[in-house]
């Protein structure tokens, strides 16, 4: 049974993920934010939308400073988010649905509120200053390495009290952690047995490549960036990514596998040359495949077949998603509007077909677009860290709209955390169930037919001949046909039309006409 494998097929291979952002999903008590009751109080919706389990962003003690990304205590729930209570009944009720719940798990930083780093900056002297990296800057009086936060800026802000530094690869208030103090990896196998012992099926960690750093903290060398010339850190020399890491993932194998070896354990890890390090028997299970690329048929290929390629387990398969709470909506990013949904439902037939598993956003499924916010709507780090420049990430986390025609969307009585723009309730929960055409139950009736598929078909696929700007694959019996062209194709092909991304797409003969940005699923033995 090693690595979660038995003579049956584990419930996550082939499995759809659902990820839920807490705090924009449903709202219990109508104070503007999303909570654990509200998710619960929505079980039967993401049943009935025909996932398989769910990933609940951070839901802990924590600032806000990122949103939950900066936990101040991991063995809790934000009263905003709810109690511990809240989350048993979330367990019980997604079990009793036959659905698997994945806990957000953030071991690179703390929040700067956590007790412990509270206590490092107490005095200069202080123990729990081990616990993270703390080093004096240059004699020049610069940061003691030219390490670049994700969100802008220097990696290092000065604790004024003693002169010194500490490291911090995101915001100011996300210190991180040492994992080279055996004190840290201690701490959090027990965070870790924390939620399993509550139930929890498994956990997505939070940058889990990034826990050590390279232990000389030396400066990474500039390059030339060839598109602008200027110089730029050297991003092939490794200041993540250090060996113990596979030590500290081989042994949460083993306490994971301790309660029941089918419960998962995902990375975010998005660099395919990365994965197959991770991606093992004895350590984690998967990794995101992100597709982000253009509409542009040539590159989904590339980018399919490079995730693919990555892997090289037994019978490992990428997980594939193109969105999250990280990135632009995948409907804006492939040209918005009318073009955007059809490209969208397009690229979810595309990979959808594919072996492997499916990570879905929030509200992907009601077709959404990145709402372009007011400045002064604005909450993520990263758009006041890079002074404005950067956007942030708040545009896809706007609120989901569940009712049509009630304040808020639905979403809740009071003001959301975001605001929602005029007209969001046009897409809402409600107003698009039911409706043939809507995104929501194209989504549905995309799941309901891929269930029995993801269990029978061959874990593999192939190519096949076909025009360019159109990609053709075949799993056994089944093909996959997307035209990405802003023009009408017509393939030879046979078998019965599955589904279909709009009613023009039509199969006569031995041929199957795909209107522009359009996709299909065919039958070709006549019994799928
Ligand atoms: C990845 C998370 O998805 C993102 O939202 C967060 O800002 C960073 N990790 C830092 O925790
Ligand atoms: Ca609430």
């Amino acid at each position: 049974m090693r690595g979660g494998e038995g003579w049956t097929r584990p419930w996550w291979r082939g499995a759809v993920f659902y990820e839920v952002y807490v705090r924009s999903f449903a709202d219990s008590n109508d104070d503007g934010i999303g909570d654990l009751p509200g998710v619960t109080s929505r079980l039967d919706y993401l049943k009935r939308l025909g996932v398989d389990a769910i990933w609940v962003t951070p839901f802990y003690p924590s600032p806000q400073k990122d949103h939950g990304y900066d936990v101040a205590d991991y063995y809790d729930v934000n009263p905003e988010y709810g109690t511990l209570q809240d989350f048993d009944q979330l367990i019980q009720s997604a079990h009793e649905r036959r659905l698997q719940v994945l806990v957000d798990l953030v071991p690179n930083h703390t929040s700067d509120q956590h007790p412990w780093f509270r206590a490092a900056l107490s005095s200069p002297d202080d123990p729990h200053r081990a616990l993270y990296y703390f080093a004096d800057g240059k004699p020049d009086g610069s940061p003691p390495n030219n390490w670049e936060s994700a969100f802008g800026g220097p990696a290092w802000t000065k604790d004024e009290s003693s002169g010194q530094w500490y490291l911090h690869l995101f915001a100011p208030e996300q210190p991180d952690l040492n994992w080279w103090n055996p004190d840290v990896p201690k701490e959090f196998e027990k965070i870790l047995r924390f939620w399993l012992d509550r139930g929890a099926d498994g956990y997505r960690i939070d940058v889990a490549s990034a826990l050590f750093k390279r232990k000389d903290l030396a400066d990474q060398p500039m390059v030339k960036d060839p598109m602008t010339g200027q110089a730029k850190p050297d991003a092939t020399f490794a200041i993540i990514d250090q060996p113990p890491v596979h030590e500290v993932y081989r042994r949460w194998r083993e306490i994971v596998n301790g309660y029941r070896p089918d419960r998962v354990l995902v990375g975010e890890i998005f660099e395919p040359q990365r994965q197959s390090r991770y991606i093992l028997p004895d350590q984690l299970n998967m990794a995101f495949a992100l597709i982000r690329a253009k509409w542009d048929a040539s590159l989904w290929k590339r980018s399919i077949d490079v995730d693919r390629h990555a892997l090289h387990g037994p019978g490992q398969m990428p997980s594939w998603t193109v969105s999250n709470h990280d990135v632009v909506r995948q409907v804006t990013r492939l040209g918005g509007g009318f073009v955007g949904r059809q490209r969208a439902r397009a690229a979810l037939l595309l990979l959808l077909g594919l072996p492997g598993q499916v990570f879905l956003y929030q509200g992907g499924e009601l077709g959404l677009e990145e709402v372009n916010l007011p400045d002064d709507a604005r909450q993520d780090p990263f758009f006041f860290h890079s002074g404005g420049k950067q956007r942030g990430r708040d545009g896809c986390r706007v609120p989901l709209p569940w009712h049509k025609g009630q304040p808020n969307a639905g979403f809740s009585k009071a003001a959301p955390w975001l605001p929602m723009p005029a007209g969001w309730d046009d897409f809402a929960v409600d107003a698009q169930a039911g409706m043939a055409e809507s995104m929501l139950v194209f989504h549905q009736r995309v799941l309901a037919l891929r269930r029995p598929l993801s269990g029978s078909l061959p874990n593999d696929f192939k190519w096949c001949p076909a025009p360019e700007g159109v990609l053709v694959y075949e799993r056994g019996p089944f093909r996959v046909a997307v035209n990405f062209l802003a023009r009408p194709v017509e393939l030879s092909s046979r078998g019965r039309l599955l589904i279909a991304t709009n009613p023009m797409v039509r199969r006569r003969a031995d041929r199957l006409s795909l209107p522009p940005n359009s996709g299909a699923w065919l039958d070709l033995a006549g019994g799928i």
